[in-house]
This record gives structure tokens, C-alpha cells and sequence, in this order.
């Protein structure tokens, strides 16, 4: 039986996605497997349908069959409404003529070819799915990338168990699919579903708030897939090289291949959405953000293209990422001795992609962070010439406990 790699796609704002998806799976990672995409026709305009047919071996149209989750709760919990749609990902479980499919959420970029996912997992059962943990609560799965075998069974147990109250606690697939294999099961000690743990490498959701920049910096070449998540992909902002920031530059890595595939000028409007202000894209309310739509630019001069040189030389894998231009940023803590004044010397930069004006709270624990302190000293060393490594990390691996004591001090005080 064949396997496949499959996507969803309901709607025309995610077409761009889908596409540099297939066209990144298939011909610059050449996978071996075919490409199937559950697709809405209603949802797709007749020139995205021809472009999706021009690079997917099967498309799978969901005729009457959208499952809608509660457009309540996805506002009240996600404040997205467009995330009513997923509960459709219950009909992957529906497409028996495959015997194993790997589902990839169209905002998702793999950076290396994934076909060993299916050697590695071909004897999972219909009751267990692997995917990786969800950078928000990395105790349940992100839903961005699942590894499943399709069955009648299962497929028809999550049908009934999406129409029951608290079915998903996020109002959307996410929730749902780890209600049913893993929460729900784990609470009731059933062995009856189990969710297979993937490691994070193989779905990296980085945003703009990411935490953990030296962690994306030491395993940024072990990275399998990125995966955009949030209302804002990347197909949805202008890229600018030359004031990339944090995500922009991993979404340089998507407009890389985009402008690669389709560079067409009527497909780029399309796929854009540009002078779509009435269309689709309009009910994501992008907010104050600039999108190609709000400018009279033509496509062309929207999207500069992108330096391909940083991103094919893999001895300099950070050269994508914001601290290349650090001096750009500003430090956003200050560590000083509690008991001195304050601040006697530069501080080390620790890296944050947090916007201005928003706290930061990158929680290194000591002994973890020791070393990645020391390469990003070594990283700046150029720049803060009077900072001490040895010293100020000492003077950080004490912080945390002396500023416990004074508080713990001047609470007794009151
Ligand atoms: N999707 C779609 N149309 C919609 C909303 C979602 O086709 O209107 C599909 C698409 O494949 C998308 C996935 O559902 O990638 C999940 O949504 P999204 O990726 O935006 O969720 P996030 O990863 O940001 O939570
Ligand atoms: C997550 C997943 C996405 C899913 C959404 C709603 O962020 O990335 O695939 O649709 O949650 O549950
Ligand atoms: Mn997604």
C-alpha cells in the first residue's frame, strides 16, 4: 500500500504554504514518496487549484465533509477563528487506501528530506501517533506534524469524540487529537492510545517571542523541519534582507524557496493575496502589521531576494540569524552584584528576539547556560572587551539565590 506525505488545505491563505511545501519536499528534498493534499475546492480559487495540481500526486477533495470544531471556543481559547476548520484533520484517519501517511501542517518548511520517518515508524498501529512535543506545553504534541496510520476505526471513534463537550481543550485539532491519544487515555491509565514522542528537531516552531536563541543556534543544523505557527506566516510580510530580525530571517528561509518556484508575477499576486482586501486573508485581521497587501508595490519590489550564499554554506548556519547583527540591538538585562551600584561593567549580551518594550524573562538554569554564556561571550567577545566570563558567571550562578535571600530578608523586615 502506498504512503504518502499529505497536507490540509481549506482555504486560499494557506495556498502559498502548501506549495513550497510540496515543491521543497519533492524537488529539493527529492522525497520518494508521494505528495496527497486533503483540499476544500470550495475554499481554492481555480488558478491555486491548477498550481496545487502541478505539483501534488493526489488531491483528495473534502467534499461536504469540513469538520468544524466550536467557533466560540477556538476565539475564546486561540483567538483564531480560522482554526475552527482543523477538527478536518480527523478525515487523515479516513484515507485508508494509504498505510501510513506523515501529515504536515502547510505552514511548515523541512529543511531535510523526512523519508526515513516512514522506515522509522512503519510498524506503529492505528492507536499511537508520533509527533513532537508543542513548544508552548511540551507535555502534549504539537499537531503541525503527525506520523499516522489511517483507519476505519479510529477515524469514526474521532468523529464521535469531536462531537462531545470538552472534546479539545484548545477548541481546534491540537486539542483534540491529544485528548483523544494521550490525555485522555493517560488519565483514565488506559493503554488504549498512546502518542510516540518525536524529538523537537522535527518540528521547530520558533516565533517572534522565541525564548531560547542559543539552543536554535547549537542545534540549528540538526533541524528537520520548521514549523510557523501563529496567525502571521511568512508568506504574509514583506522580507527585507537587510533589517531581517529573529523569525524574519528563518522566514527568509521560506521566501527563499518561494521566490524560487513561482516567480511568475500573476502566481505571486495569487498567492500573495495582494489586493485581496476583501478576500480571505481580510478575516485574519492581520493588525498593525505591514503586509504585501497594504502597499501599492508591485510583488517584485515586495520581496527582495534573498541571499542564497548564507543559507547553502553550512559552516555558517548562524549567519541567518539575528545576533549577526547584534549591534543593532540593545542588551535586555542588566546583571550587576545585588549589593553594588549598579551597573559596573557591560553586561554580556543575551540574545532575545523579544520586540522592545516587552519583558523577557530567558530563564537559563546555571549550569546549563554556563557554557552557552561562554560561546556567546565568545561570539561578542569583540564587542564587550571589559567583560569578564569567568567572573560574571560566577557572579549570575549566585544571582538567583541572593536575590531570593534579600527577598525573603526584607519580607521578614515588614
Ligand atoms: N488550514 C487551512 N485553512 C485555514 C486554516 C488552517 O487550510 O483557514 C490548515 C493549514 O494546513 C494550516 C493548518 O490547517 O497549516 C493549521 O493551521 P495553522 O498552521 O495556521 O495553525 P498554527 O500552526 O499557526 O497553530
Ligand atoms: C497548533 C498546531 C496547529 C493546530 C493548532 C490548533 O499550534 O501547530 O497545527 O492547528 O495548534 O490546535
Ligand atoms: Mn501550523
Amino acid at each position: 500500500m502506498p504512503t504518502a506525505f499529505i497536507t490540509l488545505l481549506t482555504s486560499e491563505p494557506y495556498v502559498a504554504g502548501a506549495l513550497v511545501l510540496a515543491q521543497t519536499l519533492k524537488n529539493e528534498l527529492h522525497t520518494k514518496h508521494k505528495l496527497a493534499i486533503l483540499l476544500d475546492p470550495t475554499g481554492i480559487s481555480p488558478k491555486s487549484l491548477e498550481l496545487i495540481k502541478l505539483i501534488y500526486d493526489d488531491i483528495i477533495p473534502i467534499d461536504d465533509k469540513l469538520i468544524n470544531g466550536s467557533l466560540k471556543e477556538v476565539i475564546a481559547k486561540l483567538g483564531r477563528d480560522e482554526l475552527n476548520v482543523t477538527f478536518t484533520k480527523i478525515l487523515l484517519w479516513n484515507q485508508i487506501q494509504y498505510s501510513k501517511l506523515v501529515y504536515l501542517d502547510s505552514d511548515t518548511l523541512p529543511l531535510k528530506n523526512l523519508d526515513h520517518l516512514f522506515e522509522l515508524y512503519k510498524d506503529t498501529e492505528a492507536h499511537e501517533i508520533v509527533a513532537s512535543p508543542d513548544i508552548g506545553w511540551p507535555d502534549i504534541f504539537n499537531s503541525g506534524l503527525l506520523i499516522l496510520t489511517p483507519d476505519e476505526q479510529i477515524h469514526k471513534e474521532l468523529v464521535l469524540f469531536s462531537g462531545i463537550q470538552d472534546a479539545s481543550f484548545d477548541g481546534a485539532d491540537q486539542g483534540l487529537l491529544n485528548e483523544f491519544f494521550h490525555l485522555k487515555p493517560k488519565e483514565s491509565n488506559s493503554t488504549s492510545k498512546k502518542w510516540i514522542r518525536l524529538p523537537f528537531v522535527y518540528n521547530v516552531t520558533p516565533s517572534d517571542n522565541y525564548q531560547y536563541l542559543p539552543a536554535l543556534t547549537r542545534f540549528f543544523k540538526d533541524i528537520n523541519l520548521l514549523h510557523f505557527i501563529g496567525q502571521f506566516k511568512p508568506w504574509h510580510t514583506k522580507v527585507n534582507s537587510s533589517t531581517l530580525e529573529s523569525d524574519s530571517r528563518l522566514h527568509a528561509l521560506w521566501w527563499e524557496k518561494f521566490n524560487k518556484y513561482y516567480t511568475e508575477e500573476s502566481d505571486r499576486i495569487g498567492l500573495l493575496n495582494i489586493n485581496l482586501a476583501q478576500g480571505e486573508a481580510h478575516k485574519l485581521n492581520f493588525g498593525k502589521l505591514i503586509n504585501s497587501w497594504d502597499t501599492n508595490d508591485t510583488p517584485s519590489q515586495l520581496i527582495e531576494p534573498f541571499d542564497q550564499t548564507t543559507l547553502e554554506d553550512d559552516s555558517q548556519p548562524s549567519k541567518i540569524f539575528p545576533w549577526e547583527h547584534r549591534e543593532e540591538k540593545k542588551p535586555t538585562r542588566i546583571f550587576h552584584k545585588v549589593n553594588e551600584d549598579p551597573p559596573i561593567r557591560k553586561p554580556p549580551i543575551l540574545k532575545s528576539s523579544r520586540k522592545s518594550g516587552t519583558s523577557t524573562s530567558t530563564s537559563a538554569s546555571t549550569s546549563a547556560s554556563t557554557s552557552a554564556l561562554k560561546s556567546n561571550y565568545e561570539f561578542n567577545k569583540n564587542q564587550d572587551n571589559d567583560f569578564d566570563p569567568e567572573k560574571s558567571l560566577d557572579e549570575i550562578s549566585k544571582l538567583p539565590i541572593k536575590l531570593l535571600s534579600k527577598k525573603g530578608e526584607s519580607e521578614s523586615k515588614k
